[in-house]
């Protein structure tokens, strides 16, 4: 028999004669039908139909395969959004349909009037006999008109709701098994479910997305206003849809797009915590870049050079900290954008005893508290010296030409260290912290990154701070001491009075935050940045391969920027990592087996109350090519432009494109992508970009380039 008589004899309206239930199971033929059946020879339905199909009391069979359809009978009193929640994330393949028929608002009105009289005029009766208040009666009375009220007002309106569920299992045993289970999942949010007896082919066919609701009576129907119904849809979850927001992912519960805008959140932090090659910092540069679109200036400490190639594509300035740079910061710095309204020295001071500590105690330790103190002494004493003292007209003359290095520093350590030279306590106060900066002076073998005046000048609202020339020591203690030094600089210079009147939102990220962990001093610097942050409207984004470093009860300043940020994403960790984080999170078992084997852009994202398991994709070629990481697809790319250069330079003619490009012409600049997009290609099926010979991505002249360049409006 061949599959389309199968389907014919299983749907057909003829009654198989045996007892069964096997009529009409498709609601109309479908014209579409004919039209793939004149091409093909086959149509639709004989393509999609199952072998058979058996109807039974509470379940029926489709071929091989058990089914049940279920419907909501009882609904919970007050809900939240997104209360259905449970049934929506189910691990297992369930089709749920949702039926919304609006009702005639009049009627609904006077029906309402009349039950609040009713309600209303046993209420007097029952007074006027002196009988007890009925309080269930009070409640009815003042539900009804509350809802009358809202209907007169046109903020809500009637509608009726039904939802439905076939479950699916491989046999009779599993259909009962994960039915008791969806029953009781129900229960758990005050929900009551009944299977659909005798009328599971309809209930069935309700499922089905033909929009014919089949047993929409009062059984399997709730009349509810439009806020209440709008809690059952599964987008509805507000705090995972922000209007303005940003594209995030896709939530895979739902295949709904997860848009947030971070600064409708009590802070504005977040976290990203993955094992390495979990997807950290491609997350990240999805987030720059989408954030770029909207106009969001954006910094980025980047210990890898990984942001190198997506800066230059969309004209940000890159900058870099290491020897052979020509790119200096003076830590001993305080901001030179100083407007005479707060006191920066302070601050800077406390700062520089910190970067100090550090310097001297690379094992975590920190400097003995009368050490500090003499310290402090001694640093204002240096800054007295170039002319900067409390006087905070002083501080609004600062320039960076006229600030003190470390040397100075020590100088004035060492000429102390003289005067008390038969001070044996003065002595080992100090001696080991001048011994311990001269690597870091002129002379010693960091002096030319670290005893330097600043040279760097922003100009960009897209700025990356490049410091891998310090990772490449696979020194953990000089990646710290490089990203406090970078930190203090963007402390100065981004995180000033003049931004936080701005109300300017901007983000910074920070990559491998865990090495800051490492020290006391450096963590209380990052717990530092996350205050300042806050307050001057910079989202502070921290990316960590070890959540451990951030949660260690040593060092609380890890758990109080976990705690400050309201957005966490989650990707692929080891299980001590994700012991660490069960609890605060509140992972439960399977999501913790999800995290240990996720692949690379898949996890949760955690925002405020809200969580879902989320597949991060890419939102175009363009992007994937900016933001990939894996080393063969660089080279392409890498190999790519150098001919597109090439082909620019040699003859000066305009480079005609390449035979067949492998990717579509670049989108245009400052287009926000997310919105526009709607679904998005994964970002693992684009594939690797093609290195072609000739292959041009410019379409302007030579020297010209096309790439878009970020600019505010208006600029
Ligand atoms: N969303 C994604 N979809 C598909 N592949 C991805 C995704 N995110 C990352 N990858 C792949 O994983 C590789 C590593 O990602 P990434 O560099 O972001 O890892 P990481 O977590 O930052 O690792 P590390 O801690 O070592 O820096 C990428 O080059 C890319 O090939
Ligand atoms: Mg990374």
């Amino acid at each position: 028999m061949s599959l389309r008589d199968n389907f014919r004899a299983a749907f057909s309206s003829e009654d198989p004669g045996d007892g069964r239930d096997g009529g009409g199971l498709l609601p109309s033929h479908d014209p579409a039908d004919e039209r793939l059946s004149d091409r093909g020879g086959q149509d639709i339905s004989s393509a999609i139909a199952p072998g058979s199909a058996v109807f039974r009391k509470d379940w029926f069979e489709l071929g091989d395969t058990f089914h049940r359809t279920l419907f909501l009978e009882g609904w919970p009193v007050e809900v939240e959004p997104n209360w259905l929640r449970p049934l929506y994330q189910w691990q297992h393949a369930l089709d749920i349909s949702l039926y919304y028929q609006p009702l005639p608002l009049k009627s609904w009105v006077s029906r309402l009037t009349d039950k609040a009289s009713k309600e209303r005029s046993e209420l007097e009766q029952a007074a006027q006999q002196r009988r007890s208040i009925d309080n269930e009666r009070v409640q009815r009375l003042e539900d009804a008109e509350e809802l009358r009220n809202m209907f007169q007002r046109g903020e809500s309106k009637p509608v009726q709701v039904s939802l439905l569920v076939t479950i699916r299992a491989d046999s009779k045993e599993e259909l009962d098994s994960i039915t008791r289970q969806i029953e009781k999942t129900l229960e758990s949010v005050s929900a009551r479910s009944r299977r659909a007896e005798l009328r599971q082919k309809d209930a069935f066919l309700s499922v089905l997305p033909f929009g014919r609701n089949l047993i929409a009576d009062g059984y399997s129907a709730r009349n509810m206003h439009t806020q209440g119904a709008s809690f059952t849809f599964p987008f509805a979850n507000a705090d995972l849809s922000h209007p303005d927001g940003i594209w995030y992912g896709i939530n895979r519960s739902t295949n709904s797009n997860i848009i947030l805008d971070r600064r409708r959140f009590a802070s504005p932090h977040s976290v990203i915590l993955g094992g390495t090659g979990s997807g950290k910092s491609v997350a990240a540069k999805q987030e720059v870049l989408r954030a770029l679109m909207d106009f969001i200036p954006v910094t980025v400490v980047d210990p890898d050079g990984e942001f190198e190639r997506m800066c230059e594509e969309v004209g940000g300035q890159f900058i870099t900290i290491g020897p052979a740079s020509s790119d200096r910061i003076n830590v001993l710095d305080f901001s030179y954008i100083a407007d005479g309204a707060e006191d920066h020295l302070t601050p800077k001071i406390l700062s520089v005893v910190r970067l100090l500590g550090t310097m001297a105690s690379p094992e975590g330790g920190r400097l003995h508290p009368e050490a500090e103190a003499a310290l402090v002494r001694l640093l204002r004493q240096v800054y007295a010296d170039f002319g900067y003292t409390q006087d905070l007209r002083t501080q609004a003359q600062a320039t960076r030409e006229r600030m003190p290095v470390l040397s100075d520093i020590r100088a004035k350590i060492t000429a102390h260290l003289a005067e008390h030279a038969h001070d044996p306590g003065e002595q080992a106060l100090l001696r080991p912290l001048a011994a311990a900066m001269a690597p870091y002076c002129a002379g010693g073998a960091l002096g030319a990154l670290f005893d330097q005046r600043t040279t760097v000048d922003l100009q960009s609202p897209f700025v990356v701070f490049n410091i891998k020339p310090l990772t490449a020591a696979r020194n953990d203690h000089l990646l710290g001491l490089g990203m406090h030094t970078v930190l203090e600089f963007i402390w100065n210079t981004t995180m000033t009075r003049a931004q936080q009147l701005s109300g300017q939102f901007r983000l910074l990220f920070v990559d491998e935050a865990h090495v800051m962990m490492r020290t006391d001093e450096s963590a209380k610097f990052l717990e530092d940045i996350a205050r300042r942050a806050r307050k001057c409207h910079v989202g502070l984004t921290v990316l960590t391969q070890a959540p451990e470093d951030f949660l260690n009860s040593a060092r609380p300043q890890g758990k109080f920027i976990f705690d400050q940020s309201s957005m966490q994403i989650v990707l692929r960790l080891k299980r001590k990592s994700l012991q660490a984080l069960q609890d605060l999170l509140g992972l439960d078992d399977p999501e913790v087996n999800y995290l240990f084997a996720a692949a690379p852009g898949e996890g949760m994202i955690f925002a405020e109350n809200d969580r879902a398991l989320m597949s991060m994709h890419t939102a175009s070629p363009q992007e994937y090519d900016m933001i990939t990481t894996k080393p063969e697809e660089v080279a392409a790319i890498e190999a790519a432009r150098r001919l597109e250069l090439d082909a620019g330079e040699t003859d000066g003619i305009p480079a005609e494109p390449a035979a067949a490009p492998a990717r579509p012409a670049p989108a245009p600049a400052a287009q926000p992508i997310a919105p526009t997009l709607g679904r998005p290609e994964p970002f693992s099926r684009l594939g690797p970009p093609q290195a072609q010979p000739g292959r041009v991505r410019r379409t302007g002249p030579p020297g010209k380039p096309d790439r878009p360049s970020f600019r505010p409006p208006g600029a």
